[in-house]
């Protein structure tokens, strides 16, 4: 069994007078310890309010109703009174999140902040708290750290409260890290510094890292497994290598193929997936995707694909996938729009992104 396992979770948000949001719908997937899992997708697919249920941190609004479960070595955390989750959160689970503002305490110095976390969950005190704080903050890549832990959030610039705030949860060694876009507001050096610390937390403390975000070079260099989100459910979930060498679901192909390449051509033009995420059709509708889909056929609308299991472990949620290098394309193809329509759903495509392509198998069954 999974260290943290995720099963059919949904968040739906309900206010009179309004369109009532499936902010997440049946979402599923597990983490194991020392394992790095990603959650990949557009703006509004999901990410966050998948994170805030499973750490129960959702505003207490009405019309908030969250199903399904998330069991963290054996205790279900969606069931925990508030008392216990909080215990749960300070001693085997901790979360980055996405506003750092709002998740330290505007009141006390950073440093105060930082050896807290030290004193209780590593029992460290005094001056030698004091010393860790500071090389804690140094490897987050703050600059001048002794000076920074006696200021406040508010002294601190947006990339370095992120950092202070990664630093925090660095120092717990939490058995399971949520972190929501940890990276998206820093400079790449700084980036790579933050997820190279990360990666030593995963592979020194064992933790079980799940990793949010929109940028698929963050997931190619961290991502053990990856769960792509669409309107908010899983839409593919694959090891990264294959993935990223033969994505099936035409939603992953079109987000690798918008990823800019340095070897791309001069005036070789990008391949955004067209529309937006607004242009969403309702799951119980059809697929989501399919107002987007180049590879769209008759059977993708009337009712939501089913999960497709494949026998190499990934799974993904279409009924016309982008078809295996090597192989016919599968019998739904038959009515799928011409090839020249669909420059992000062909395996020609996730060859241009995701490099060579590797020998003809099988198609898999569903
Ligand atoms: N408190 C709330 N009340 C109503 N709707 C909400 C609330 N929080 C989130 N939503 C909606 O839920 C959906 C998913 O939002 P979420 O924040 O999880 O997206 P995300 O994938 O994290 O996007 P981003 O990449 O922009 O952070 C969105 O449509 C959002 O508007
Ligand atoms: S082919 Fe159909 S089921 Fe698959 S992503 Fe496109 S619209 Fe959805
Ligand atoms: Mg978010």
């Amino acid at each position: 069994m999974a260290l943290l396992d995720v099963e059919d979770l949904s968040v739906t948000f309900a206010r009179r007078g309004q369109r009532t949001v499936h902010a997440v719908d049946g979402v599923s997937f597990s983490v194991d310890a020392g394992e790095v899992v990603g959650l990949v997708g557009e703006s509004g697919c999901g990410k966050s309010v998948t994170s805030l249920a499973i750490m129960g941190l959702l505003p207490k609004q009405p019309g908030l109703r969250v199903g399904g479960k998330a069991v963290f070595d054996g205790t279900d955390l969606l069931q925990l009174d508030d008392r216990s989750r909080r215990d749960i959160r300070g001693r085997d689970v901790a979360m980055i999140f996405q506003d750092p503002l709002s998740s330290l305490n505007p009141v006390i110095p950073i440093g105060l902040q930082v050896t807290e976390v030290l004193t209780r969950h590593r029992g460290m005190k005094g001056a030698a708290a004091e010393k860790e704080a500071a090389e804690l903050l140094d490897r987050v890549g703050i600059p001048d750290p002794k000076r920074r832990l006696k200021e406040y959030p508010h002294q601190l610039s947006g990339g370095m409260r992120q950092r202070a705030l990664i630093a925090m949860a660095v120092a717990c060694q939490p058995r399971l890290l949520i972190a929501d876009e940890p990276t998206t507001a820093l400079d790449v050096t700084i980036q790579a510094q933050i997820l190279e610390l990360l990666k030593e937390l995963v592979r020194d403390s064992g933790t079980a890292l799940v990793m949010i975000t929109h940028d698929l070079g963050v997931v190619a260099g961290m991502c053990d497994t990856v769960n792509v989100l669409y309107g908010g459910r899983v839409v593919e979930t694959a090891r990264r290598r294959p993935l990223f060498r033969e994505p099936r679901h035409p939603y992953t192909v079109g987000l690798l193929a918008s990823v800019p390449r340095l070897d791309a051509g001069r005036g070789e033009r990008l391949n955004p997936i067209p529309g937006s995420v607004r242009d969403l059709l309702p799951w119980a509708d059809g697929c989501a995707f399919a107002p987007r889909c180049a590879r769209r056929v008759d059977e993708c609308v009337g009712e939501p694909p089913a999960l497709v299991l494949a026998h190499d472990g990934r799974s993904y949620r279409c009924v016309n996938p982008a078809p295996l290098p090597g192989t016919l394309p599968p019998p739904a193809a038959a009515g799928a729009a011409p090839a020249a329509e669909a420059p992000a759903g062909t395996a020609k495509a996730a060859e241009a992104t995701a490099g060579p392509v590797p020998a003809p198998r099988e198609e898999e069954k569903p």
